[in-house]
């Protein structure tokens, strides 16, 4: 039980880190949250218009989830913690302690997560992400199609326990694009790289 909570809390905590956040204001770009959609994901840093804080963003909100996964790994060699690692990032990314549990979106997070605990299905996620976004221009539609599909492509690519996480994932993924989903429905969720909204 000990390792259990040991493991769950270091996944939260290291989910926790608001990159996002972190780099814009080192770059002296003001608060995130005060610009565009005030999310502390990749997407939103990108409308600063700074690509490479952008992907910066995307690949650290990734490795956390990641190398959370792998820690548990190392350490205890149990899949199981493994799986619980990488969902308590998740959390950790979505309710982080330190912005009064006011967090991300958790797209990034996730995909570095199933990455991680399941390449195949990171892989088949991450794709299917590139895809829509390549046709539709849409981050927020993207991180949903990927999202959505996620738990499928863990069934068939994975197993039932990674499936579960990300049914998870995909469930609080689709609760945090709430906003997103109702400008999508009226038509007035911004392009990637289009005009700000
Ligand atoms: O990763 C979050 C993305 O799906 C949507 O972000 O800033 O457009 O709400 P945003």
């Amino acid at each position: 039980v000990l390792t259990l909570i040991l493991v769950a809390v270091g996944g939260y905590l290291l989910g926790s880190i608001p990159f996002g956040l972190v780099l814009t204001r080192l770059a002296g770009l003001g608060d995130i949250r005060q610009i565009g959609s005030g999310n502390i994901g990749a997407t939103n840093v990108l409308r600063t218009g700074n690509r490479p804080l952008a992907l910066a963003t995307l690949l650290l909100d990734g490795g956390k989830g990641a190398v959370a996964v792998l820690l548990a790994y190392w350490l205890f060699d149990a899949p199981i913690l493994a799986v619980i690692a990488g969902g308590a990032a998740f959390l950790g990314h979505c309710f982080p302690v330190w912005l009064g549990f006011k967090g991300g979106k958790g797209v990034a997070t996730f995909l570095g997560t199933m990455i991680a605990i399941a390449w195949p299905v990171g892989l088949a996620c991450c794709a299917t992400w590139a895809l829509v976004a390549a046709v539709m221009r849409i981050s927020s539609l993207s991180a949903l199609v990927a999202a959505g599909l996620a738990p499928a492509y863990a069934l068939f690519l994975a197993d039932t326990d990674r499936a579960l996480l990300a049914l998870f994932c995909a469930v609080l993924i689709f609760i945090r694009h709430r906003p997103n989903i109702e400008r999508l429905l009226a038509g007035t969720e911004p392009r990637i790289g289009g005009k700000k909204e």
